[in-house]
């Protein structure tokens, strides 16, 4: 189930806030941060809010471990794009990372791999790491085509050059994101093995630093039995990390 050697990968756990960030959600950036004020972690912690509340989080958070990211970026740097950030924008505000093909912007906006190989590249030129999301829907998943589907999107979504310093990649099974339903840990630890083999047959030895999160449902109740799997190296997590204590507990299960 997954590889028992030690670990040598530092985990990231990141918080995916989606369209929410109004009012009270606002104050609970401050929460975190009083949380993980004079702690030593051991695992990187990054927060994608929306790309509005950026800079104010970026000065709030100053001085602390915590890292922030964008939630998508345009494959262009500057132009005619209304309602598009472009990768540089996001970085001028404060972001190190941006997420990039979560199923979410894959569904609702029928974005393609090509366009988010394109968009992972931008985050590179733009100096950002790449967190490409990829997993399988729910009657893919029912019909045992998982391996496929995410071999496929690894294929044609990562881009052509990368290393642990600009890429992430997030194991995301649709059916699980915001369902309360998680794949078991033999099926996450399957898929992440699977991922990995891909990584280094893609980057070589550059393959083996790649940081692989699981994504979909990941609760303070379920994070440290998936953090203790071979090849997941943290957690891209949606609703859980809109509460600081929630958000918090994942950290330190880390
Ligand atoms: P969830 O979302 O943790 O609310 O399931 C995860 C995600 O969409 O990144």
């Amino acid at each position: 189930m997954g590889s028992k050697m030690a670990k040598t990968r530092r985990p990231l756990v990141a918080g995916n806030w989606k369209m929410n960030g109004l009012g009270k959600s606002r104050s609970e950036l401050k929460k975190l941060i009083a949380k993980m004020s004079g702690k030593k972690l051991r695992c990187d912690a990054l927060l994608c809010p929306p790309a509005t509340l950026l800079s104010e989080f970026r000065k709030l958070s100053k001085g602390t471990r915590l890292r922030l990211g964008g939630q998508d970026c345009h494959p262009e740097t500057a132009g005619a794009n209304t309602g598009d950030i472009s990768a540089e924008m996001l970085a001028d505000a404060g972001a190190a990372y941006v997420i990039v093909g979560h199923s979410e912007r894959r569904g609702d906006h029928g974005e393609t791999d090509a366009l988010i190989q394109a968009k992972a590249s931008a985050a590179h030129r733009a100096g950002l790491t790449a967190v490409v999301c990829i997993g399988e829907s729910k009657s893919e998943y029912l019909s045992k085509r998982t391996l496929r589907v995410v071999g496929s999107q690894l294929s044609r979504s990562l881009p052509r050059k990368a290393g642990p310093g600009n890429l992430v990649v997030a194991y995301e099974p649709v059916w699980a994101i915001g369902t309360g339903l998680t794949p078991t840990v033999a099926e996450i630890a399957k898929v992440h093995d699977y991922i990995r083999k891909r990584l280094v047959q893609r980057f070589g030895r550059a393959g083996e630093g790649v940081r692989i999160l699981y994504g979909g449902s990941v609760k303070p109740g379920n994070a440290q039995e998936i953090f203790a799997i071979g090849n997941v190296d943290g957690a891209l997590v949606g609703g859980a990390s809109l509460k600081a204590s929630d958000f918090w507990e994942i950290i330190r299960a880390a």
